[in-house]
């Protein structure tokens, strides 16, 4: 790695007698301040300077051990300590007029790429090279250089996971169960009335019986699970604004599926009249008078709900007694764009879930995935009587913020999701024939209480947290397909819970 400078540091005055301290400061700096840290002979080198004014140009070249950019800062700093007292002069800020950084990668990319801020980027096999024009000190302080250095590596990197196969680990599976048929839900259940395509891509409209099954499906969770193991609902917003989604990993991850929010610039009748009048003549829209009306976007529709709940929690600190802290929220819904990979009631870009979020010790965590995998047994082998496993997988906050596969799923045991899949015999034979993700289960470790800044009472215990995804789409669509839509063939204690099929609505 080569780093080689050539910037300039702004003084609080004009230099005049403090020119020969300054020549000497900066003659002996390569071995005095800026070697503190390196390896010896491995730090930074001034190659020249001059000065003039309140002016110094400066050109610096390094290594990997305090790189040219810190080492203009440590100047910064350096000059007003010297020159301080004596000539009440200090260094006022630093620019880059020009930054050449050379970086090895770990492989040579497949096919360029840009990145932001950089004037250019060029690569000569497993070399990177490159420049940056004009940067302030605030760029440098705010660490961008680094991060765009890692996110060369991380493109680089993510050309060679792509289309690799995700990770998975059988952890534990059911017996095998006859299924009552082999039908597609969906389709049998379009054909019956009990839902409709809603009115906007990838959504459902769903009529009294297929809600009866999703309520059904909702008390066994609140009864069966969530009760039993203490949880306390919440009721969470559905916005979910960008500083969230940046602090969770959303915003890098998964933008691209994200449902934008805008709001209105003003709410103003007179403003909105031309609009309005449109609509009541031609009934259109006008979309060009609408851009005109609403702000770009601040928020996004919910994607998941545990942001919002470590939103909740920002900042705060959470006493021992509530430890460990279990809430849960089933009153957002999930939107997420999903463009080619929709498919009947499993696959939507709005769907139904209940989110459990747990806060606690690792230990107190680890006891709780336990209780947890108790009551989905029970719900899923007594209950539902499904046939599924639980594997691990690249858990799903390294996938929503974009790092798949970087990091081994479960690796520990201790981190990371575990899925629940089920058998959808439509889809064909149980080993060749993919199994539906219809539930998760994750442990998180610090990831999200040190971006949100959630502190324990003790301030020497570590806090971590974890969350669980119970899906009414994707419970019902399991229980669907291997259970048919015939309520005597439904298993008797889901029945129990059921009830009677509502009338329904006739149509003519
Ligand atoms: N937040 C988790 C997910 O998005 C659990 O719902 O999968
Ligand atoms: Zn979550």
């Amino acid at each position: 790695m080569k780093f080689l400078l050539k910037g300039r540091i702004e003084l609080s005055g004009e230099i005049g007698s403090a020119k020969k301290p300054l020549d000497e400061f900066l003659k002996n700096a390569d071995t005095s301040i800026l070697a503190k840290g390196a390896p010896e002979g491995k730090g930074p080198r001034i190659l020249k300077w001059t000065s003039e004014g309140n002016e110094i140009k400066i050109e610096i070249e390094s290594g990997t051990h305090v790189r040219a950019h810190e080492a203009l800062i440590r100047l910064k700093k350096g000059i007003g300590q010297e020159l301080g007292k004596k000539y009440k002069m200090g260094a006022r800020s630093v620019v880059i007029d020009e930054y050449e950084i050379t970086i090895d990668l770990k492989q040579a990319p497949k096919k360029k790429f840009k990145v932001p801020f950089v004037e250019s980027i060029d690569f000569s096999g497993e070399q990177c090279t490159i420049i940056f024009k004009n940067l302030n000190e605030e760029f440098i302080l705010n660490n961008y250089i680094d991060r765009i250095l890692n996110l060369i590596s991380k493109k680089v990197e993510d050309q060679f996971y792509e289309g690799k196969a995700e990770y998975w680990e059988l952890y534990w599976s059911s017996p095998e169960r006859e299924a009552k048929w082999n039908l597609d839900p969906t389709e049998e259940m379009v054909k019956r009335g009990w839902l409709k395509q809603g009115p906007t891509k990838g959504k459902w409209f769903y009529k009294p019986e297929l809600t009866a099954i999703f309520r059904a499906m909702e008390k066994i969770a609140v009864e069966e699970i969530l009760q039993p193991l203490g949880f306390q609902e919440v009721i969470e917003p559905h916005h979910v604004p960008f500083d969230v989604w940046i602090k969770t990993g959303h915003m890098t991850g998964s933008p691209n599926e994200i449902y934008y929010v805008s709001e209105p610039k003003t709410r103003d009748p007179e403003e909105w009249e031309a609009f309005r009048d449109y609509v009541y003549v031609t009934h259109k829209i006008d979309k060009e008078e609408l851009m005109k009306l609403i702000e770009i976007p601040n928020a996004g529709i919910c994607y998941a709900q545990c942001p919002v709940i470590y939103w909740a929690l920002s900042n705060a600190t959470i006493s021992d007694k509530s430890l460990p802290l279990k809430l849960y929220d089933r009153s957002a819904n999930s939107n997420r764009y999903e463009s080619g990979g929709r498919h009947g009631i499993e696959r939507v870009d709005e769907f139904h879930r209940l989110e459990p979020v747990y806060i606690g010790t690792a230990e107190q965590l680890l006891e709780l995935r336990d209780k947890f995998i108790e009551r989905y047994k029970y719900v899923f082998n007594e209950i539902l009587e499904l046939e599924w496993r639980m594997v691990w997988v690249t858990p799903w906050y390294l996938q929503q913020s974009g790092q798949i596969e970087h990091e081994e799923a479960g690796e520990d045991k201790i981190k990371g999701t575990i899925d629940f899949e089920s058998y959808m015999p439509y889809r064909g034979s149980r080993k060749e024939s993919e199994w539906l993700e219809f539930q998760n289960l994750s442990i998180i470790g610090d990831k999200f209480i040190k971006a949100f800044n959630i502190k324990p009472q003790k301030q020497k215990s570590e806090l971590w947290s974890g969350c669980s995804g119970i899906g009414l789409e994707r419970w019902t669509a399991a229980f669907l397909a291997q259970k048919s839509l015939e309520v005597e063939s439904w298993p008797e204690k889901f029945q129990k819970v059921f009830g009677t099929m509502p009338e329904g609505i006739e149509l003519l």
